[in-house]
């Protein structure tokens, strides 16, 4: 029996609950497994068995779980098997997602998580940690939402040298540079939209200054690449200057923009380029877009929903499965 505990309840937490729901789709590859507690910052649920459909109806009614245990105290009473740590995040200081996973960790607790802000600010400590405590941290959803970027590396590309990784890391830009580009339209208004569609950042200048993409652009250099950066090493542009005039100019030669990551040896950077409109990076909507250079694979290009709720929890129920499915 897996016992899980759900910490954060928003907009990905809930599409994870809603996955957890249907019991066919999981229980023939994981086997029996239990929510014994989810929480979101006001409050709570903690049972043998979480009843997710009242959960999820009680925080529609009423924006917020009830009063009870603190995500502090679940960790520090409740036995589960693995967190999924689903608060937002914060990239300056990764709470309260950076408290959580440590815990959990020392704790002996597997953690799946789709907060980027604790990996950013102390991934090496995290993955130390994981190991001494003979538990698994993962983090599919933390890099390009349902596009499969993380394990595909880890282990579809193991045995490669990974040279550079280059693409689109943040839906909410390439929505609002897409609709730019098809309409015309000053970023201002369509950043409203990317908001309503709660694809965007709790503060969505995260997104939109491209710090966003930097932040999944150190995740990836320090968790696939073998490097030791931080979040100062990226220069980072972002798109709040883009102008609709500075599309008509573009289009006319043949070329769009689009917010691009890339990291190789010694080279992060984000920021707008002109990207042709042959070029499999340039995709439209939400759509994040990544080409893998490699020794032996060659060129991989993989392109998927970077943001959304159902999108970010299929990444987050792959990890789940990848934990327990080879047991
Ligand atoms: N705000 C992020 C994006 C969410 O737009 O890509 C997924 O990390």
């Amino acid at each position: 029996m897996i016992r899980i505990a759900i910490f954060g309840f928003g907009a990905v937490g809930r599409g994870v609950a809603r996955v957890l729901m249907n019991r066919q789709r999981l229980e023939r590859i994981i086997g029996d497994y239990r929510v014994v507690a989810v929480a979101d910052s006001k409050g709570s649920v903690v049972s043998d068995s979480v009843n997710l459909k009242e959960v999820l109806e009680i925080k529609e009614r009423r924006g917020k779980l009830p009063e009870g245990m603190t995500v502090k105290e679940i960790i520090e009473e409740v036995e589960f098997d693995v967190a999924l740590e689903l608060t937002p995040t914060n990239i300056e200081t990764g709470e309260p997602g950076l408290t959580h996973i440590k815990e959990c960790l020392k704790k002996g607790s597997h953690v799946i998580t789709s907060n980027k802000g604790p990996l950013v600010v102390a991934y090496r400590e995290l993955s130390g940690l994981a190991e001494r405590n003979g538990v698994k941290l993962l983090f599919e959803a933390t890099v390009g939402g349902a596009m499969p970027v993380i394990k595909l590396i880890k282990r579809d590309l193991a045995g490669n040298e990974i040279e550079s990784i280059k693409g689109i890391l943040n839906g909410t830009c390439n929505y609002i540079l897409s609709r730019m580009e098809e309409e015309r339209l000053p970023y201002e208004m369509i950043l409203a939209e990317a908001k309503e569609l709660g694809i965007a950042e709790a503060n969505e200048s995260y997104d939109v200054e491209g710090i966003d993409s930097a932040a999944k652009l150190v995740i990836l250099a320090n968790a696939l690449m073998g490097m030791n950066v931080s979040l100062k090493d990226v220069e980072v542009l972002g798109i709040t200057e883009i102008t609709p005039e500075a599309f008509e100019i573009a289009l006319e030669k043949g070329y769009t923009i689009r917010l691009i990551s890339e990291v190789s040896e010694g080279n992060l950077k984000v920021g707008p380029r002109l990207v042709s409109l042959n070029n499999p990076l340039c995709v439209h909507g939400t759509l994040n877009a990544v080409l893998i250079k490699t020794d032996l694979a060659g060129d991989v290009f993989v392109i998927g929903k970077g943001a959304g709720s159902l999108e970010t929890a299929s990444a987050v129920v792959s990890d789940l499965i990848d934990l327990y499915s080879c047991r």
